[in-house]
């Protein structure tokens, strides 16, 4: 009977609501008419002021706002079906560019504003302050500047404000600490400064705290405490300092913290995981937290995230096998451990956490060996860094097991014996690194089964044998550290297929042989080392079909010869190290021409003539070039005797020259007549058919053969030269010829007209030309 009253009385009150507002409706609608048009027509002229300061509408949502359907069905709005007013915008994420307008501040039935992930720029309008009824502002990712608008306190509904990621300056305004509403509080990168108010503990809804990638200065106010629904708080990076209040390890709501890379210190209270039971994420990395981690850690079962790196934390680990939910543990860059033989206990106890995705604990004090458990590590486990610790011993096989690495670091520890056949299983491996061990035995052909690797270390180690041909497998390779090892035989041709590889560095082996010309295939090669070895032979001179090479390192090694002029295509080349070598003939002045090399060494070697002095010859800092006997002239910094001897011999000189300038010129006029003769009976031989074009028959020659073929447009292959232009002579590798080659000096006023007009005249004789611009 209770039941049957309370049903009646429901259906009153629904009864009578309807009624209100279903009259409320027509009376609205039926005689007031034209006050209703008037208010909506507020929002409708806001909404077109508001398009007209957006400029840029790449998607085209804007021409949705037209005047051929009400302004509550365009793209983006969301109206009160009964009055008609704006209560939403939300154009998140279409590239508009544009100010947001300061009329928006006449929207006063918007409840939710969203403009995030946009390119609106200018100030964040005061006027937002008179949207009483906001709950939701979200214009973060744009290129918003100046301050946070004071004004923002009239938005007293206001339960999310999103900032994050524009341009903002200045301090976080204290009224915005009167937002009673306030959950979600995000303004991380930013360029906010000052501290953070004490005023924050106002804010009793807050859940959310983000501030940081900021400039924020001091330290964590104790009224954080107060904000008993606070369950994340992001304020790393920043430039906090002091302690964690220690109320904060109080507030059981608490579910996150990431204070990554500020200046906060002391140590952790032991019972933490206690006090804060729900905590999943921790990211304290990058400060300068000491002691050990709080021994709660072993009943944190909740715990997904924990990042200490880069602190001053000691001491062992201890078990971590009930912290099942583990997925990112990074202890990297911190005192733990201390070089004994228990050290690495704590890693059999994750063999129980099946998520662990992620596991560094490089750069500690850890000791000990690695035990052979390790391979019963979540087969999840993606990524292991080991590197920059104590431990010594072999590298267990069953390390093998873990098939889904993707990445595995174990730098600079003591690591001996062979690398494991079972490396092989690792069909995802995109970075191994293991230099700077006592490794030994041959570099496994296995090596080559790696089909994704791109960064492969086992530089300074004790490995033998020759580079495993099998290397070539490896076509994603970029970087291939061998250095510092008893590596024989010779550079394998192989690894010249590599065309991916920026870096190789094969430095201090015993390699032995020539290097190939091959060579020039590493079309992105920066840098080469191969010094400290007993390559011979010539430096190829295909070298110089490396065009992206920064750093050039042939030092200590056997190479004879020329050093090739060719190096001069290498615009880019930044340090160029031959010293200690056979190197023989003069230094090449086209050396001179590179505009980017800073580094210069020839010294040791054979060289004779003169030292250019322009270029890289400028600065005796940073050139070397001693040791060789026979070399003169240069800046006087280098202290060389002067190439020319003063007297009667200068006069021969240049006699001889005046010799040589006639031989050449004889010469050119004898190649050009050959050249005409041939190209005459080629023609007389086989007649063009009339509709191929002439344009085919020409010969398509590329500048780098061309300047091949004439090393480099050197001196010693120019026949002559004249008001525009000067002629080499050359032979093209790809027709096995010897050709004519004019260089038109197009600075030259009148050179344009000249080539035309040249054109013309050999167009008539229907020779080959070969221009160079
Ligand atoms: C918004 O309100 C301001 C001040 O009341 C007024 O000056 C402005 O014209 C209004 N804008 C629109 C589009 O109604
Ligand atoms: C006007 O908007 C409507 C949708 O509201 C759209 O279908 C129409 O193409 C638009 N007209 C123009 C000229 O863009
Ligand atoms: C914002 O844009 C970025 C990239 O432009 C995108 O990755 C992200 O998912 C977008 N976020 C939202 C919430 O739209
Ligand atoms: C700031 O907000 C108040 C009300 O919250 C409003 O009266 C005032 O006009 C706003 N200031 C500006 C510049 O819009
Ligand atoms: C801003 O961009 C970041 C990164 O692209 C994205 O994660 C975030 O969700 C975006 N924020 C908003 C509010 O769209
Ligand atoms: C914070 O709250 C206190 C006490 O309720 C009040 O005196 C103070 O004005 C408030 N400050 C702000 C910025 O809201
Ligand atoms: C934390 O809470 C416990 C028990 O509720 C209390 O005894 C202790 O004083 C609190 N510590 C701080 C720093 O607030
Ligand atoms: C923490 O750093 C502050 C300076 O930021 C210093 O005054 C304080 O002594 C340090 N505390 C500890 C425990 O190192
Ligand atoms: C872990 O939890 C158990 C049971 O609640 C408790 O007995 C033990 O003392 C805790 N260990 C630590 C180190 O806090
Ligand atoms: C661990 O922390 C260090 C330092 O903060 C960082 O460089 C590294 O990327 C982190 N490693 C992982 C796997 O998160
Ligand atoms: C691994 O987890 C089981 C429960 O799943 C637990 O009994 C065992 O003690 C854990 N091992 C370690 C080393 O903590
Ligand atoms: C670490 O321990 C090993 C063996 O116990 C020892 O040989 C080595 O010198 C120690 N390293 C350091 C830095 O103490």
């Amino acid at each position: 009977m209770k039941h049957f009253y309370l049903m009646l009385l429901a259906f009153w009150f629904v009864y009578v609501h309807l009624f209100f507002l279903f009259t409320l409706n027509t009376l609205w609608l039926s005689p007031n008419m034209s006050a209703f048009a008037s208010r909506n027509e507020v929002d409708h002229l806001t909404l077109l002021k508001f398009r007209e300061s957006i400029s840029s509408d790449p998607y085209g949502i804007l021409l949705s706002w037209n005047t051929s359907a009400h302004f509550c069905n365009w793209h983006g709005i969301t109206c009160n079906p009964m009055l008609q007013r704006v209560t939403k915008i939300n154009l998140r994420g279409y590239n508009l560019k544009g100010s947001i307008s300061p009329h928006v501040g006449n929207l006063s039935y918007i409840k939710s504003f969203i403009l995030a992930n946009n390119s609106f720029y200018g100030n964040i309008p005061q006027e937002l302050g008179r949207l009483s009824q906001l709950q939701i502002l979200s214009i973060g990712n744009n290129s918003l500047v100046g301050e946070i608008p004071t004004n923002l306190t009239g938005c007293v509904q206001l339960k999310i404000l999103h900032l994050n990621g524009n341009n903002l300056i200045g301090k976080i305004p204290i009224q915005i600490f009167s937002l009673q509403k306030l959950q979600y509080f995000l303004v991380v990168r930013n360029q906010l400064t000052g501290g953070i108010s004490s005023f924050i503990g106002n804010l009793s809804s807050l859940t959310y705290l983000q501030v940081g990638g900021n400039n924020l200065v001091g330290d964590i106010p104790q009224e954080i405490c107060h904000l008993k629904s606070l369950t994340t708080i992001v304020i790393g990076p920043n430039r906090l300092s002091g302690t964690f209040p220690s109320c904060l390890y109080n507030m059981s709501s608490l579910t996150a913290i990431s204070a990554t890379v500020n200046q906060f210190n002391g140590s952790l209270p032991p019972n933490m995981f206690h006090t804060l039971p729900n905590l999943q994420e921790v990211g304290f990395g990058g400060n300068q937290f000491s002691g050990p981690i709080p021994p709660s850690i072993i009943n944190a079962s909740f715990l997904t995230i924990f990042d200490i790196s880069v602190n001053h934390f000691s001491g062992q680990v201890s078990s971590l096998g009930k912290v099942q939910n583990l997925f990112l543990l990074n202890l990297s860059e911190n005192n733990l451990g201390d070089n004994s033989t228990n050290d690495l206990d704590f890693l059999k106890s994750l063999t129980n956490c099946s998520k662990l995705n992620v596991l560094s604990i490089s750069y500690n004090n850890f000791g000990g060996h690695l035990p052979n458990l390790l391979g019963n590590l979540s087969t999840q486990l993606n990524v292991l860094y080991l590197g920059g610790n104590q431990i010594s011993g072999e590298i267990p096989a069953e390390s093998g097991n873990l098939i889904n690495l993707i990445l595995l670091t174990m730098e600079n520890n003591y690591f001996e014996g062979f690398v494991p056949s079972a490396f092989g299983k690792f069909q995802k491996m995109q970075v191994l690194e293991l230099g700077g061990n006592n490794l030994s035995g041959d570099i496994p052909a296995f090596i080559g089964n790696l089909s994704q690797l791109f960064h492969l270390g086992i530089g300074e180690n004790m490995l033998e044998g020759i580079i495993p041909r099998s290397i070539e497998n490896c076509q994603m390779l970029q970087y291939l550290k061998l250095s510092q090892n008893r590596l024989r035989g010779t550079i394998p041709l192989e690894i010249f297929n590599l065309s991916s590889l920026t870096n190789l560095n094969l430095s201090q082996n015993s390699l032995s042989g020539s290097m190939s010309e091959e060579v020039g295939r590493l079309k992105h090669i920066s840098s080469l080392d191969v010094s400290s070895n007993n390559l011979s032979g010539d430096i190829p001179g295909m070298i110089g079909e490396c065009l992206m090479l920064e750093y050039l390192y042939l030092r200590e090694n056997s190479f004879q010869g020329f050093i090739p002029t060719s190096l001069a295509s290498l615009k880019g080349l930044r340090k160029l190290d031959l010293s200690q070598n056979r190197l023989s003939g003069t230094i090449p002045n086209v050396l001179q021409n590179i505009s980017t090399l800073e580094y210069l060494n020839v010294s040791f070697n054979m060289l004779n003539g003169e030292v250019p002095t322009e270029g890289v010859f400028q600065n005796a800092s940073e050139l070397v070039v001693t040791g060789n006997s026979k070399l003169c002239g240069g800046i006087p910094e280098l202290h060389l005797p002067p190439c020319l001897v003063k007297g009667n011999k200068l006069v021969e000189h240049h006699k001889f020259r005046l010799i040589a300038v006639i031989v050449s010129v004889l010469a050119f006029l004898l190649i050009l007549s050959i050249i005409l003769t041939i190209y005459c009976m080629r023609k007389r031989s086989k007649k063009p058919s009339l509709d191929s074009p002439i344009i085919d028959q020409l010969a398509k020659v590329s500048y780098q053969s061309l300047h091949n073929g004439t090393d480099g447009f050197s001196t010693a292959n120019l026949i002559g030269s004249g008001n525009f232009s000067f002629v080499y002579k050359g032979t093209l590798e790809s027709e096995d010829k010897v050709v004519a080659i004019k260089v038109l000096n197009l600075q030259r006023k009148g050179a344009h007209k000249s080539f035309i007009a040249e054109c013309n005249a050999l167009k008539i004789l229907n020779i080959d030309i070969l221009f160079r611009f």
